[in-house]
């Protein structure tokens, strides 16, 4: 007997309740994995358990608010306890890429809102070089075009190549919870984070990326056998 995709996210869901405590201000990730740890949360504050979430995403909100998880808007509740969400590639030192769901941005604000951050995955996630999942980066809609290349220019400087794909949704661009479009860039590999990151954060078009650096203070990471845990 093996779990199943679904079975090792709901395994570390699971584990990542053990980190809430009764009374918490609780960031709510976005994603399949955290939508699991929503359903689990709900069964709890169900049973009484009291906490307050701030959902990272429109869609984060609509699951809590079915399941009655109960919400705050992060300007009611500006510091939070925990932020526990997923991610789409980790590595060993916790560093992060996050955006598949296009939520990055709200995911980042809530996360540096939160005194810690407990990152959620199956194993697949596990990375020994971040960059085979491509890295979302959200932009302005004014002036796409001269953002993609000026990303191109900076990242052909840190020795990346690679095609940089505007994401889209049905017929038309993929939008953001915040009104922005997402460019996906396929580096392959990522060997200096940290570079690319300021890099990024220097294009004035770029309203965020989906690199996560010394956000996380630890990681579930689920298996076949069970959860293990990853710390920074
Ligand atoms: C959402 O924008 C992402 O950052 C998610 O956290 C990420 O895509 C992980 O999603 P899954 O848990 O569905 O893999």
């Amino acid at each position: 007997w093996r779990m199943d995709a679904r079975q090792m996210k709901i395994k570390a869901a699971e584990a990542a309740l053990d980190y809430v405590e009764d009374g918490m201000r609780l960031g709510i990730g976005t994603g399949s994995t955290a939508e699991e740890f929503v359903r689990l949360l709900a069964e709890k504050v169900a049973a009484g358990f009291r906490i307050q979430g701030v959902p990272t995403s429109e869609r984060t909100a609509r699951l809590c608010l079915e399941l009655g998880v109960p919400l705050k808007s992060l300007d009611e509740l500006p510091e939070l306890d925990l932020t526990v969400d997923g991610a789409d590639e980790v590595d060993r030192r916790l560093r992060l890429i996050k955006g598949g769901g296009g939520a990055l941005l709200r995911e980042k604000i809530v996360a540096a809102a939160s005194a810690r951050m407990v990152v959620i995955a199956d194993e697949s996630k596990v990375v020994d070089v971040l960059g085979a999942f491509k890295l979302p980066i959200e932009v302005n809609p004014f002036g796409q075009i001269a953002t993609l290349i000026a990303i191109e220019k900076a990242a052909s400087r840190l020795g990346l190549a690679g095609d940089i794909t505007l994401r889209t949704s049905g017929d038309g661009p993929f939008m953001t919870d915040g009104g922005h479009l997402i460019l996906d860039a396929s580096f392959g590999r990522i060997p200096d984070a940290e570079a690319l990151a300021a890099d990024l954060n220097a294009i004035p078009g770029v309203v965020e990326h989906g690199l996560f650096i010394g956000m996380a203070s630890l990681a579930i990471i689920a298996g076949p056998e069970g959860a293990r845990v990853l710390m920074a």
